[in-house]
């Protein structure tokens, strides 16, 4: 496959997974997910993990998802790639799993004495990926849809490990800039 197609199929398989970070940036505030709690010195995840971000965020990216399917189509042959659709599992699991690979990056962060907001370099770029790679894998193997592989073939992976760090850095570096977050990483 050439390289134009495995980088559009990368960046549109993923967007479900790109979207519910940058949603719960815009609709966080309100109950920590934690509650507060903590475990040693340290919140279990702190203040910047929330239910409505949470949740906001896997509806942002499932809507996401169910629009892409919706231009499928057109979009394929306009660009003469083959772009996926999403199976209705997997418009739920992925961005679920972008929440929760970030909820997860959090947790390691206070645990190993990182403030809210610090800057945890390599996870913070691919926390996400992994959560949503990881849960759209085992949801795609527990209802044997065989979506997963055939997406996601290695130069598809490939491409998604180099392209998220280099979308993630910008898109905080813009949102930081228009005042939306508050550290830009
Ligand atoms: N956010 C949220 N719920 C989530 C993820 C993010 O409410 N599950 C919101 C919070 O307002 C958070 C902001 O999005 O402050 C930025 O997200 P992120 O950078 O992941 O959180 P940080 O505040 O940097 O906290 P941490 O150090 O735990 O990553
Ligand atoms: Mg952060």
């Amino acid at each position: 496959m050439e390289l134009f197609a495995v980088v559009v199929i990368a960046f549109w398989a993923m967007l479900p997974a790109y979207i519910p970070n940058n949603a719960a940036v815009l609709a966080g505030g309100g109950r920590p997910i934690d509650g507060g709690r903590t475990m040693g010195d340290s919140r279990l995840l702190g203040d910047g993990k929330t239910w409505r971000g949470t949740l906001v965020g896997w509806a942002a990216g499932a809507l996401v998802a169910l629009a892409l399917n919706a231009l499928q189509p057109e979009v394929s042959s306009l660009l003469s790639v083959d772009v996926p659709t999403f199976p209705l599992a997997i418009v739920l699991a992925f961005p679920l799993g972008a929440m929760l690979g970030d909820i997860g990056a959090s947790f390691l962060k206070r645990r190993s004495g990182r403030e809210r907001g610090a800057p945890f370099p390599g996870i913070d770029q691919l926390d996400f990926v992994v959560g949503s790679l990881l849960l759209a894998l085992a949801v795609d193997l527990a209802l044997s849809l065989s979506w997963f592989f055939e997406t996601f073939t290695l130069p598809v992976l490939a491409v998604v490990f180099v392209l998220t760090p280099i979308l993630h850095v910008s898109t905080n570096a813009i949102a930081y800039a228009l005042g939306l977050k508050d550290e830009p990483w």
